[in-house]
């Protein structure tokens, strides 16, 4: 796949079906990635979908009109918490790996959210290589560990906590 032909935009709730397959996928094929469930999101109806894509800044990465990739922004809520950002639900489908459509939806997202927070947070599965070194990359910075922060099948996941600070030298 050709990097350049990749365009990102933001997603709006008239693309929660295409919203939704991709979700889906991400949860089915590599449930240690995400917090949520398939079988708790395969269930929901389309208005669940198109409800949080209002609510959220989600981005995607198209290739020939197709959602290859996404990526989420949630801005913390209260006034001592809303100077900070959430990357979430970051997935780009297995054909379209390795051609950079992550960095661009990643690049994407701190640009957009520049100006409207002043740190990014995100948290990974400390055994998920490929993103970790995706976002070390884009100057993200382990900041620790949270231990069996996810369970799964009755395996604990440990996350590392990662951070970019946005704020300008
Ligand atoms: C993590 C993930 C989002 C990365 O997406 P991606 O589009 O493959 O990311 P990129 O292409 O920007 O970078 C990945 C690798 O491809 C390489 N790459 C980028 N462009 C390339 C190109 N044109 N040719 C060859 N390799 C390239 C990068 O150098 C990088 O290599 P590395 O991992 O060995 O360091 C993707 O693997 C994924 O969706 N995984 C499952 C879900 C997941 O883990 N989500 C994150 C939850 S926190």
């Amino acid at each position: 796949m050709d990097a350049a032909q990749i365009q990102i935009r933001r997603l709006t709730p008239a693309d929660a079906a295409v919203y939704r397959d991709i979700r889906l996928e991400g949860l089915q094929f590599n449930p240690e990635a995400f917090g949520s469930a398939f079988e708790a999101e395969t269930a929901e109806p389309l208005t669940f979908f198109s409800e949080w894509l209002g609510g959220s800044a989600a981005f995607g990465a198209f290739h020939d009109s197709e959602l290859v990739g996404m990526a989420g922004l949630l801005i913390r809520q209260g006034r001592k918490e809303a100077h900070k950002g959430l990357l979430v639900g970051m997935f780009v489908r297995a054909s379209a790996r390795k051609a950079g459509v992550g960095r661009q939806l990643v690049e994407t997202k701190v640009e957009f959210t520049r100006h409207r927070v002043e740190l990014i947070q995100l948290s990974v599965v400390s055994d998920n290589e490929p993103a970790r070194r995706l976002y070390e990359r884009l100057g993200f910075l382990e900041y620790g560990i949270e231990k069996e922060a996810l369970k799964q099948d009755g395996r604990y996941y440990d996350e590392v906590l990662m951070a970019r600070d946005l704020k300008p030298d």
